[in-house]
């Protein structure tokens, strides 16, 4: 990522401003966000952590329009998403956004090539352009040789890219990957890793949610959550350098 001040406001994909999210329990309420701030840019790769409880599915729900913010200004690509209609948000999530989550959450009985088509045939692509830009997708996971594989026929890394290529596959301003590699091992979890790293070099907006370190390093700024606020927003390389600078 190059100086944030050089970066025109045209690039802001994410605006978020003091965004509360409150969830009634019975009798009590929960204040799962509880005033957050935060802007992303185009071609940003961002870590969203922090512990379990402190808000960090919320925040997804919220940056993924699955869910909108009890109070606060939340735009996305300049569309303010606090005072869109269900259906509004449908249409964003399905054309602005690349969900990838902890368990793939394929088609079982349909193979590769009809589970990334699957964006696009809500968006009303034509059959052929489907065909044409899925296997495009699942060239770039490196999964060209297996589109007519279903998910049982394939390992849970290539299940995952699967994943991977249907969120890329309408062209998102952002992906957003809930604990992609949660279900993987750690091997398997790397090479999904160096994945969202080559969709970031070129030019892709990555934001992944996780609770573990070795999934955030991969990205250029890591932004903690705690008890619903942002504890710490950091450029990767400004937290190597705290590291460096602590005595041994
Ligand atoms: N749908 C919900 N209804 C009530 N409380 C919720 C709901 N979702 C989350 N919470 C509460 O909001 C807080 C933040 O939860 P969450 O965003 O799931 O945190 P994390 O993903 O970091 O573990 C927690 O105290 C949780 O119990
Ligand atoms: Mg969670």
């Amino acid at each position: 990522m190059t100086n944030r001040n050089l970066r025109p406001k045209g690039n802001l994909v994410i605006d978020i401003e003091d965004v509360t999210k409150r969830y009634q329990m019975g009798e009590e309420i929960v204040q799962a966000l509880r005033g957050v701030n935060l802007q992303i840019y185009r071609n940003e790769y961002v870590a969203i952590m922090g512990p379990s409880g402190s808000g960090k599915s919320t925040m997804m729900n919220m940056l993924g329009c699955l869910d909108t913010p009890t109070s606060g200004r939340y735009e996305f690509s300049g569309k303010s998403v606090s005072a869109m209609s269900d259906d509004e948000l449908a249409s964003i999530r399905n054309k602005e956004i690349g969900f990838v989550f902890q368990s793939f959450n394929l088609l079982p009985r349909s193979d590769s090539l009809h589970n990334v088509e699957l964006p696009l045939i809500y968006a009303g692509i034509s059959s052929d352009d489907r065909k044409v830009k899925a296997k495009d997708a699942l060239g770039k996971v490196g999964l060209a040789d297996r589109a007519g594989h279903k998910p049982n026929e394939l390992s849970g890394g290539q299940r995952q890219r699967v994943a991977i290529a249907r969120a890329l596959v309408n062209n998102p301003s952002i992906i957003l990957a809930d604990e992609p590699t949660g279900a993987l091992d750690t091997k398997t979890g790397e090479e999904i890793m160096e994945i969202f790293e080559n969709l970031y070099d070129q030019g892709n907006t990555i934001i992944v949610v996780t609770h573990e370190e070795d999934v955030a390093r991969h990205a250029r700024r890591i932004v903690r959550l705690r008890d619903g606020l942002i504890e710490s927003d950091k450029l990767v390389d400004e937290d190597v350098l705290a590291k460096q600078k602590q005595p041994a």
